[in-house]
C-alpha cells in the first residue's frame, strides 16, 4: 500500500473508486446518487451504490451496499470509507448506516465525504456515532 491509511488522507484509489461506482447508483426516485468505497483490513477496496426500490423503504444506501460487498468478499474490518454524492454538497452517512459501519469499524476509522466540487471533509466514526451500541455491549452486559 503506497498511501498508509490515516485520519487525514484517503487511500489514493478510494475516492476514485467511490466516484466510479456512484455512476451506477440506481436512484430514479430521489435522483440522489451516492457511491461508497471501503478500504478493508485485507487491503482490498469494496464499493457500493444506493439501490432504490418502487417500495421506497426497501431501498438501500451506498454504504450498506459497500459493507455487503466487503462481507461477501470475506473481509470484516473497515480501515477507511469514502462517500461521494452526485451534484452539489456532501453527504454524511444516515443514522442506520452509522450503526452498520460501527459493526465493522473502530471509533477512530476515518469517514471521508466529498461532493462533486472536490471539497473533502473527514470525520471519525466516533464523532458521527458517539456512545455507540456495539457487539461489546452484548458481550459485557449479559
Ligand atoms: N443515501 C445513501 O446512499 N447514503 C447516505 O449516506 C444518505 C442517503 C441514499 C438513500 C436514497 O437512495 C437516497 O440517498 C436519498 O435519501
Amino acid at each position: 500500500m503506497q498511501n498508509a491509511p490515516n485520519n487525514n488522507t484517503p487511500h489514493e484509489d478510494l475516492l476514485q473508486a467511490a466516484q466510479a461506482v456512484r455512476e451506477n447508483a440506481y436512484a430514479p426516485y430521489s435522483n440522489f446518487q451516492v457511491g461508497a468505497a471501503i478500504l478493508a483490513a485485507d487491503g482490498q477496496i469494496y464499493v457500493g451504490c444506493n439501490v432504490e426500490n418502487a417500495a421506497y423503504p426497501a431501498g438501500q444506501c451506498a454504504e450498506s451496499s459497500a459493507i455487503s460487498a466487503m462481507v461477501a468478499g470475506g473481509s470484516l474490518e473497515i480501515r477507511q470509507i469514502c462517500i461521494v454524492k452526485k451534484g452539489g454538497g456532501r453527504v454524511a452517512p444516515c443514522g442506520g448506516c452509522r450503526q452498520k459501519l460501527n459493526e465493522f469499524a473502530a471509533a477512530d476509522v476515518p469517514i471521508f465525504v466529498q461532493g462533486e466540487d472536490g471539497d473533502l471533509q473527514s470525520y471519525t466514526l466516533g464523532e458521527l456515532l458517539p456512545v455507540a451500541f456495539g457487539k461489546e455491549n452484548l458481550e459485557t452486559d449479559k
